[in-house]
């Protein structure tokens, strides 16, 4: 089982390979789904392999943070059962509905959704990918840091589409992302998203979820855009991040299943890019104050020159953050933005 997650490089017998071993690790894993005790026997009849490849396998879903009990003459068992991703589910929905996202893969586990992306634009650069993946053996979060991806517990997805303009147009395009991702759950959210400048979603203060956006191309007319997005669904509470966090679903108002979420998000993404492409990001910029978390608030910007304190105005038109200082109002285009306590 350890092709699992190795990169597309590959030849086509490990690509087979590889191609098997995700289907049978998928077949299992929807076997176990259910949250019943299964035994080792049955599943390796159903599979059509040995018990020493199931228990193989199971080792390796207990790598992916998945909380498998193993219970000697009743088998495996996976307490409350997954809420799988269904591609067949999100295709049908999507299908004929969205500009950019035309095709989508849905994998168990990859190092990182962005990375899947980069590397099947090496082979057919820009063409139209989404590529979603219940873990993330690597998953990278801006500024180099780590993206904690448990098994089936939140959403992992990033956006691999190329736009007509160059990369000097666009300034925003993150912040309306953010924007959009923020009008579609506060439809199922309370108390509210809200935006931490430049793309951080935070309910309470606490981080909902973060966006990383990768751009490559010309200064005319051309660029790559690999857009990634890590949404906490239900991720247990003794994960190692050095932030305050939270659950969406500690927050839902009703019943929601990831795949309607994802699809809702799929679809509103794929409306602002086309707003976007039309309109540019002015439509959006109007909206920041509605969203921002921290607007008229004292805050202070760690930029690499330093800290800066004052009150967060606004944002300009190529997305830029305002701030009035005591010297006056200034404009950063990066930095990482926290809230002064008063
Ligand atoms: C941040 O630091 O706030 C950005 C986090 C982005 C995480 C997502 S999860 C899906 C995609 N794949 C990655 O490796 N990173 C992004």
């Amino acid at each position: 089982m350890d092709d699992l997650n190795k990169p597309s490089q590959v030849d086509s017998q490990d690509q087979t390979q590889s191609r098997d071993s995700q289907r049978r690790i998928q077949s299992l894993i929807k076997l176990l789904a259910d949250g019943q005790f299964h035994s080792g026997q049955s599943l390796a009849e159903t599979l059509h392999i040995s018990r020493t490849a199931v228990w193989k396998m199971i080792e390796k879903l207990k790598q992916w943070q998945i909380v498998i009990f193993s219970v000697r003459g009743k088998g495996y068992k996976i307490d409350k059962g997954l809420m799988l991703l269904d591609q067949a589910k999100i295709d049908q929905a999507l299908t004929g509905k969205t500009q950019f996202f035309s095709r989508l893969v849905c994998l168990p586990s990859i190092d990182s959704t962005s990375s899947y992306i980069a590397r099947e634009w090496q082979k057919s650069p820009g063409q139209p990918l989404v590529c979603v993946a219940e873990h993330q053996t690597k998953g990278r979060g801006r500024k180099g840091r780590k993206w904690i991806s448990p098994f089936a517990s939140n959403l992992y997805f990033s956006l691999g589409f190329n736009l007509p303009f160059g990369l000097h147009a666009l300034g925003g395009l993150s912040l309306a992302i953010g924007i959009c991702m923020a009008r579609v759950l506060n439809q199922m959210t309370l108390p509210s998203v809200k935006l931490k400048w430049p793309n951080d979603l935070l309910i309470e203060g606490k981080k909902l979820a973060g966006i990383l956006v990768e751009a490559s191309g010309d200064k005319i007319d051309n660029s790559f855009i690999n857009i990634g997005i890590g949404l906490n669904w239900r991720m247990a509470s003794e994960q190692a991040i050095d932030q305050e966090w939270c659950n969406l679903t500690d927050y839902l108002t009703g019943k929601v299943d990831r795949n309607e979420l994802l699809i809702q998000i799929l679809l509103e993404l794929d409306q602002c890019l086309q707003i976007y492409c039309r309109d540019g990001f002015d439509s959006f910029s109007k909206q920041w104050r509605d969203y921002s978390a921290f607007i008229d608030q004292p805050i202070c910007i760690e930029t690499r020159q330093g800290k800066v304190l004052g009150k967060e105005l606004g944002i300009n038109s190529n997305g830029a953050i305002r701030v009035m200082t005591d010297s006056g109002e200034s404009i950063f285009y990066s930095g990482e933005v926290s809230l002064r306590p008063a």
